[in-house]
């Protein structure tokens, strides 16, 4: 099993959505790992999950920003970066930092099984 906040290698498709883990980091530093499913959004896992900190007043139709998270490093690559839509919506974010990414318009894919995402300590 690999480490916390490192991607693994891609998994053969097996024809059904799998479950993906992701862990959620509050902005006083505790861990939360659920699963989501391929296919949803790393906002619609947290809130399915009650993740804390994260609120998405809009609904995912990326027009809130209260779903900011930051990517961990170590995933930013994979993840990829934010549409030019999206980016102008981070601008209403709170403390944004160049691994800011709206949770809402991150896929949830089989090859990020094991994001890790910390939440800021407010939202917009
Ligand atoms: S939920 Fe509103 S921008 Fe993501």
């Amino acid at each position: 099993m690999a480490p916390i906040g490192r991607p693994t290698q891609p998994k053969l498709s097996t024809g059904h959505f799998a479950m993906v883990k992701i862990t959620y980091i509050d902005s006083a530093g505790t861990a939360r790992t659920v699963e989501g499913e391929a296919g949803s959004t790393v906002m619609e896992t947290a809130i399915n999950h009650s993740v804390p900190e994260i609120e998405a007043e809009c609904g995912g139709a990326c027009a809130c920003s209260t779903c900011h998270v930051y990517v961990d490093e170590a995933w930013r690559e994979k993840v990829g970066e934010p549409s030019p839509m999206e980016e102008d919506m981070l601008d209403f974010a709170f403390e944004v930092r160049p691994n800011s990414r709206l949770s809402c318009q991150i896929k949830v894919r089989d090859d990020l099984d094991g994001l890790v995402v910390t939440t800021p300590s407010r939202q917009a």
